[in-house]
């Protein structure tokens, strides 16, 4: 979770923290109150070449401006955002182009993120045109993208327009978009979510190529916790704007630490496609904090919490079935867990647990 010098490390936040100011009532107005929302506070991650690192959490949890904040299509409230080491904050259109280059974003919806009126070949000989003037062969740049993306031959989809293609192959032709700036991350936001069950590990495997073949780091945020642990080298859990448990793919969705990623994992609609032959319950920690919580595991379900006033301690609490008195007090650290390294959680019930 510290900043450094690695070669292999692409894009890093810092303590990163957003709060979106929220429009003043007249009652605001008089008792002179400013409210915000608490959309993200305290972010660390990092992204590396050739590593793909999840987001996960439940709509609302702060994930997308986690990763509009990385694109710096935000001003950030606090924190840092580092790009090989080196602070960066976009201050003009210039500035802007140049990052974009570097760290491309792609969204859940692709076909709002595609302008109906042009077609592919428009949409990518932009991408080429603004980040690489360079002069080079256009055509054979063209179909080399859409190559890259499984679309061929590509002169079937150049000259297409968005309403022409299923949602895979817009979803396709965005990924595409988003290499044209040759960049060294990739910000998924969702990027699977709205496409037809059937289609969504086509473009995981895509991405995964892709991750592969051009040493891309990428981000993928999803709300679905069993993706993460097929596609995410390492996973992170986010609950109301804050980070709460992390590790590589494999120990997070296996051996949950965090009584929130197991709410998330016990809700998963097909618990089969995470548990394979293992039980996350049968070993270690998890085990132990949830045979603590049992007594009282009806609290584990509601809603989550406004995140313009958010819980005090852990933003969990008011839902947590092995809440202590702290918790509603004390902000808890992240603590190590067990002998995995790199797993931690930022959970009271881990104080004095490490080792
Ligand atoms: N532009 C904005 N202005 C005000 N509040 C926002 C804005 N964008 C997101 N939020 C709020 O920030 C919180 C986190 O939203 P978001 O990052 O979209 O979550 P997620 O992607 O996990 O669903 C939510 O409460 C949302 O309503
Ligand atoms: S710190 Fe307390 S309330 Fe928060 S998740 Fe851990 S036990 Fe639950
Ligand atoms: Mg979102």
């Amino acid at each position: 979770m510290t900043s450094t010098k690695d070669a292999t490390v692409v894009l890093e936040a810092v303590g990163l923290t957003k709060h979106f100011p929220v429009r003043r009532t007249l009652r605001d107005l008089v008792r002179r109150t400013h409210h915000a929302v608490h959309a993200v506070d305290d972010v660390h991650l990092t992204l590396k070449r050739g590593r793909v690192v999840a987001l996960v959490g439940e709509s609302g949890s702060g994930k997308s401006t986690v990763a509009r904040l990385l694109a710096q299509l935000y001003p950030r409230t606090g924190g840092d955002i580092r790009l090989h080491g080196e602070s960066t904050r976009v201050r003009s259109g210039r500035q802007f182009r140049g990052y974009a280059g570097r760290v491309q974003m792609i969204f859940q919806d692709p076909f709002a993120s595609l302008n109906p009126v042009h077609t592919i070949r428009y949409h990518l000989t932009r991408a080429l045109r603004i980040h690489h003037n360079d002069g080079g062969d256009l055509e054979a740049a063209l179909r080399e993208l859409l190559t890259r993306v499984s679309l061929t031959p590509p002169e079937r989809y150049l000259d297409k327009f968005p309403h022409e293609l299923s949602g895979g192959q817009r979803q396709r032709v965005a990924i595409a978009r988003a290499l044209g700036a040759r960049p060294e991350a990739l910000l998924a936001d969702e990027p699977v979510s709205m496409l037809d069950v059937s289609i969504r590990l086509g473009v995981l495997n895509l991405l995964r190529d892709l991750k592969e073949r051009l040493d891309l780091a990428i981000l993928y945020i999803t709300h679905d916790i069993a993706s993460a642990r097929y596609f995410a080298d390492e996973t992170l859990v986010m609950y109301a704007g804050r980070m709460v448990e992390g590790g590589d793919s494999e120990t997070v969705t296996q051996t949950p630490a965090h009584p929130y990623t197991r709410l998330l994992i016990d809700s998963a609609p097909d618990p089969d496609r995470l548990t394979g032959d293992v039980d996350p319950l049968s070993n270690g920690v998890s085990s132990r904090v949830f045979r603590r919580g049992s007594a009282q595991a009806d609290r584990g379900n509601g809603e989550p919490p406004s995140l313009i006033r958010p819980p005090s301690g852990c933003r969990f609490h008011p839902r947590c079935p092995a809440a202590m008195p702290r918790c509603s007090t004390d902000l808890p650290v992240p603590l190590e867990i067990g002998d995995v390294p790199g797993h931690w959680a930022a959970c009271w019930l881990y104080e004095g647990t490490a080792g």
